[in-house]
């Protein structure tokens, strides 16, 4: 991890990036899709070297420290606060602070909010919806909007912002996909695969591994008291799948050469998401005040549509998807 970031740092990334670019260019106008996007996910880079030397710029800098280091700032024992619940940083998730493509990447965010939330039923301030992620994947309170913390947060992601092409498509945003099994995904079929591709790294128990000074993790947790909660997006076996397959595990998977194959990213998700078999920390959430608006794969009713709570956390989704479609809309997940 030291390794790529301080090559992200020094520019090296960038600088190899915009060779295959530019050897890319002029046979980019009639190529297929699959080098397009090969062209467009290769642009969606930044260079760190240039990050202004004035204030914004130090906002900027500091946003990414906290990206990276966020427990050592603003973990339960935060050298600048104490806000999260545990000691996760936000690129355990979002990966290499959030510009890595496919990997919940924000570099979009910046220009995407303010923005209608299913999940609220309102409209969110991106500061707003970076509090979602401060209070549930970190189990944390938010940040004050106007703390020093919240503003180079903001400064950060506008400075990312700005390396997304205005002309071009980008890739790499949004999620890859994953085709939906026919069955239900299953916990049990994942156990077998969580124990052969993940554990060496997250822990038999999915307790992850503490990294020496124990700030953080090297290896984050998966569940627990100090994992992820409920109402987290990672918590939907389609979103976790989804993810999982363009970055774990993380020694052998990359978004162009996945490892995992669709259904058993599926499997594993519901695997690592199977409450009944592992504690998360315990909150109450009043999600999606418009029901109909409910995200597939969460798993907390009342649902608008006639699928059991097992149905709509493990699948098969194809028949809900449906159910919707013939009703003229179109199932979010
Ligand atoms: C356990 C994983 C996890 C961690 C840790 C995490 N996030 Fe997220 N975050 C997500 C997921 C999942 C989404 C939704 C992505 C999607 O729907 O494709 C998200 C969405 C976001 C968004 C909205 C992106 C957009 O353009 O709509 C922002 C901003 C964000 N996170 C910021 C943060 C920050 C800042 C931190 C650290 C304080 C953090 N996240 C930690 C999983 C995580
Ligand atoms: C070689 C070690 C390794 C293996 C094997 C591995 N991971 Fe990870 N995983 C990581 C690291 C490191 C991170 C944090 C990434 C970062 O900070 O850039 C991570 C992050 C995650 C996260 C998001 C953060 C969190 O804790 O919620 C999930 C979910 C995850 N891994 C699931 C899995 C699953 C499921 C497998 C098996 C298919 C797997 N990983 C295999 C090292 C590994």
């Amino acid at each position: 991890m030291k390794n790529l970031r301080s090559m992200i740092t020094g520019g090296f990334l960038v600088a190899t990036v915009a060779t295959i670019v530019y050897s890319c260019q002029s046979a980019v106008k009639e190529t297929k899709e699959k080098e397009t996007s090969v062209l467009a996910v290769a642009l969606l880079q930044v260079d760190t070297a240039a990050i202004p030397n004035d204030k914004y710029g130090e906002a900027v800098r500091y946003g990414q420290e906290l990206m990276y280091n966020t427990a050592y700032y603003i973990g339960p024992e935060g050298i600048n606060g104490k806000y999260l619940g545990n000691k996760m940083n936000c690129t355990n998730c979002h990966q290499q602070g959030g510009t890595k493509p496919f990997s919940f990447n924000l570099m979009l965010s910046h220009e995407d909010y303010p923005q209608y939330r299913a999940r609220e039923g309102h409209v969110l301030t991106l500061a707003e919806r970076v509090n979602n992620c401060v209070t549930r994947p970190h189990n944390g309170r938010p940040l004050p909007l106007d703390s020093r913390e919240m503003v180079a947060f903001l400064s950060y992601f506008r400075w990312i912002n700005s390396f997304v092409p205005k002309d071009k498509p980008v890739k790499g945003i949004k999620n890859l996909s994953v085709a939906l099994p026919d069955v239900a995904a299953s916990p049990e079929r994942g156990e077998k695969l969580y124990v052969q591709h993940c554990a060496r790294c997250h822990g038999a128990e999915g307790e992850g591994q503490w990294r020496a000074d124990k700030v953080t993790y090297t290896y984050p947790p998966l569940w627990g008291p100090y994992g992820y909660q409920p109402g987290s997006s990672m918590h939907r076996v389609i979103k976790q799948a989804q993810w999982l397959k363009a970055n774990m595990p993380y020694d052998k998977a990359t978004y162009d050469k996945p490892f995992l194959s669709d259904a058993e990213a599926m499997d594993i998700a519901a695997f690592v998401n199977d409450d009944s078999r592992h504690h998360r920390p315990d909150v109450k959430n009043f999600d999606y005040p418009h029901i109909i608006e409910k995200a597939i794969d969460y798993d907390k009713g009342p649902f608008a549509d006639t699928f059991s709570t097992a149905q709509h956390k493990y699948g098969p989704y194809l028949p809900v998807i449906d159910y919707w479609k013939k009703k003229g809309l179109k199932a979010s997940y």
